[in-house]
């Protein structure tokens, strides 16, 4: 059996640790693995490597993709793009394709299983966590680690000069990374998409806390979160493939707003692709991994059409469909415990 394997959207650590899974549970069932280079542009343009068990035996706590990614998106013109991936994919002689994506990767995947039967299993990814499928999928605690750590450190520095500090987050539309990194810190506010900006309650929050001693003060802002009736904030920017904007900005506007209404010294740090590079955590490796053997099985069973994720602390699968592969907002429920923190 000939199996293919790509990673498309943005990276996340973790990546590695799927594709090291299924190239050995399919190894070990005699198929053999190749790589389709940076997404589904390797399939548009024939771009792939050998994968064997000796190339991915290491790549456990590697971090990115040895792959290479992509948010190559070959609707957008079907009549080169689609046309040449199929003629690829059939070239190629595969039986089946791992795709490991977002909901916009596999959202090509159900596309392309719909319209042409093409014998696909999705694994999902993302740091934002914000897939309806997955109770977590396999970036996000890694990316939530990250903003922790940083976020530690921005508090000493915060300390020693009185500062506010205020810190951007990813997480495109989805509140998930600030939510669960700001609990996690302890931060005095945390701004999320999912609940509009309401600015006098924050600097009310903040003034209080510095009149009762506190020597800083930490807010975390999603670059998605928005203030009434507004849109997100964007980088100047053009769309990617898939006609989403690149969010960011926010935290400065934050920042701005609490120095002219406190009074108080205040930065902002936006984390970017910190959130993004380096090892996975352990949770990480060992979700990734289960991710990969729970698809190679699919895939040895020709159970195509499907994905699998992680659901009531259990890998399932389920239909790959474009309700499976939508994204999901931040269950308001954690924020709810995060704000009361907010007084
Ligand atoms: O979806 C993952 C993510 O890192 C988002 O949090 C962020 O908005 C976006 O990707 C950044 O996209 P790009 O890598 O195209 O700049």
């Amino acid at each position: 059996m000939n199996v293919g394997v790509l990673t498309g959207g943005g990276d996340c650590p973790g990546l590695n640790a799927v594709i090291r899974a299924v190239v050995r549970r399919i190894s070990i069932a005699g198929g053999h693995c190749v790589g389709i280079i940076e997404g589904w542009r390797g399939l548009v343009r024939n771009l792939t490597t050998p994968l064997s068990v000796e190339v991915t035996d290491d790549i456990v706590g590697l971090g990115g993709t040895i792959l290479g990614s992509s948010r190559t998106n070959p609707y957008k013109n079907p009549e080169t793009d689609l046309i040449a991936l199929r003629k690829n994919f059939g070239a190629l002689e595969l039986d089946a394709l791992v795709v490991i994506g977002g909901d916009d990767t596999l959202g090509v995947a159900v596309r392309l299983y719909n319209d042409f039967q093409m014998p696909v299993v999705g694994i999902p990814k993302t740091i934002d966590n914000d897939l309806a499928l997955a109770d977590f999928s396999f970036g996000f605690d890694t990316a939530i680690n990250v903003v922790t750590e940083a976020v530690d450190r921005l508090r000493t520095t915060a300390e020693s000069h009185r500062r506010i500090m205020v810190v951007e987050t990813m997480g495109r539309n989805a509140g998930w990374i600030a939510c669960f990194a700001g609990m996690a810190v302890g931060a005095d506010y945390i701004l999320v998409p999912e609940v509009p900006i309401d600015l006098p309650h924050l600097v009310g929050v903040l003034t209080r806390r510095r009149a009762a001693g506190k020597k800083c003060g930490l807010v975390i802002v999603a670059e998605g979160a928005k203030f009434p009736d507004q849109e997100p904030l964007a980088l100047d920017l053009p769309p990617n493939p898939f006609g989403n904007l690149r969010l960011g900005g926010i935290a400065g506007v934050i920042a701005e707003a609490i120095k002219e209404q406190t009074g108080i010294e205040t930065r902002s740090v936006v984390l970017g692709y910190l959130q993004r590079g380096g090892s996975p955590t352990a949770l990480d490796r060992v979700l990734a991994t289960r991710l990969g053997l729970a698809a190679s099985r699919l895939v040895l069973q020709h159970r195509f059409g499907t994905v699998v994720t992680y659901q009531g602390g259990r890998i399932i699968d389920s239909a790959l469909t474009a309700s499976a592969v939508a994204t999901q907002s931040l269950d308001l429920s954690y924020y709810d415990e995060a704000a009361a923190f907010f007084y």
